[in-house]
């Protein structure tokens, strides 16, 4: 029996990678059903271990239209393999790739910046303008202004752009974000570092020909010592620009504790909120429940046991109704589990614990790290 295309493609989809590679050599139907797009909702690729990437590859990337590449660093092999993926995706000039995802693994080599696979990505990128969604939020390495800007030009049909990578310091300035507005008009999501964020970036994206703004998710680090603080005034006008804006905030341990309760102005609309200073934190815990009670629906905390913050957490959960998640990581009473057991009936996974336990802390329901999706 013949199956139609459309239908085969969509068992395809659900191959993996070396498998779809070997049904396309079968014969003449298999092979074109695998260059139908229902086959290729999503694609990760692994270049790890030294292994080369099947040629046959070379013949199917063009047609992939969601691609997650990992490279392991330590292996030079891999980092080559990578870049090969990289030039067949975009190897003909009807690239139907949208949405690209890179992550790195594994320790690069000492004094090793990325400079291959950055320049790598860039050259691949000419004047190809499918590309929707870049996330760089797994790349390790410096993103200079060069490199965004360079991005951006040559992908005016971004809505969305990640470039909030793991490290310490900020190396992009507000400048270049409010170029990059300027070269992709439909920008709608954006991961930055919040020292990139200024006033000027927001108005930049208050202006009325901007289309609604979905999702800003913003690293606050040490750098935020040296910027001008945003205003609750200035976020209240974005808020009422875009409505339906919902902000991810995550605070770690290098942001010196004065500052973190000038990132938390009650206006913003925070959805997802990681509190991993490991300072004292009452009156934010408190500030957190009044503030966001409307828009939170997970929330981490690291931070130190106390009474009060145990009743700080009760209250705030019979304030956030929406919460989904919640994760503390240092001990809570039993009180505090059975409050937000209670008056959250979203609460779908939690982290908290009546006693130490050794790390990594497990969460309740017990199952692996989410991994988000970006789409737009
Ligand atoms: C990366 O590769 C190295 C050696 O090739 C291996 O030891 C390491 O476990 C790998 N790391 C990851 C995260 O896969
Ligand atoms: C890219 O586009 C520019 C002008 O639009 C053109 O001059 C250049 O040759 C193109 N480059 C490639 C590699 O197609
Ligand atoms: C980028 O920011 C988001 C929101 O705070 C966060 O979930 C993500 O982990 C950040 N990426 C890195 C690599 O820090
Ligand atoms: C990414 O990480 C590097 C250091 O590994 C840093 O210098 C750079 O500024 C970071 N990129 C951004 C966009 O902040």
């Amino acid at each position: 029996m013949e199956l139609p295309e459309e239908i085969l493609a969509h068992i395809f989809s659900f191959l993996p990678l070396e498998d779809k590679c070997s049904a396309f050599t079968v014969c003449r139907a298999w092979s074109l059903s695998l260059t139908h797009p229902g086959a290729w909702t999503h694609t990760q690729i692994r270049c790890e271990s030294g292994a080369s990437v099947p040629v046959i590859l070379s013949r199917l990337l063009p047609i992939v239209r969601h691609l997650k590449l990992c490279v392991n660093m330590t292996d030079p092999a891999n980092r080559k393999a990578g870049l090969w993926v990289l030039r067949h995706t975009f190897a003909r000039g009807d690239s139907r790739l949208h949405t690209l995802c890179v992550k790195c693994l594994g320790n690069p080599p000492l004094f090793y910046a990325g400079h291959d696979l950055l320049q790598g990505l860039l050259d691949v990128l000419t004047n190809r303008s499918s590309l929707t969604v870049l996330d760089l939020r797994g790349v390790p390495f410096t993103l200079s202004n060069a490199f965004v800007t360079g991005v951006a030009t040559l992908c005016p049909a971004l809505c969305g752009l990640f470039i909030n990578n793991s490290s310490l310091v900020c190396g992009v300035v507000a400048e270049t974000v409010r170029k990059v507005l300027k070269l992709c008009p439909a920008l709608t999501t954006l991961g930055l570092f919040q020292a990139s964020l200024t006033q000027d970036v927001l108005k930049d994206l208050m202006l009325p020909h901007r289309p609604a703004l979905k999702q800003i998710e913003l690293r606050c680090e040490r750098s935020l010592k040296y910027v001008t603080p945003l205003s609750d005034q200035i976020w209240a006008e974005v808020t009422d620009r875009h409505p339906t804006l919902r902000v991810d905030l995550e605070l770690d341990h290098t942001l010196p504790e004065l500052h973190v309760a000038v990132v938390l102005q009650p206006s913003i609309p925070v959805r997802h909120l990681r509190l991993r200073t490991w300072t004292w934190m009452l009156d934010e815990v408190r500030l957190v429940g009044r503030s966001y009670a409307n828009t939170l629906e997970t929330l981490e905390v690291q931070t130190t046991p106390s009474l009060e913050l145990n009743s700080a957490l009760i209250a705030l959960s019979t304030q956030c109704k929406r919460l989904s998640e919640v994760h503390c990581f240092c001990v809570v009473s039993q009180e505090v589990i059975t409050a937000f057991c209670k008056n959250c009936p979203s609460l779908q996974k939690y982290t908290l614990k009546t006693r130490k336990e050794p790390h990594p802390w497990t969460s309740t329901p017990q199952i692996g790290p989410t991994e988000t999706s970006t789409q737009c």
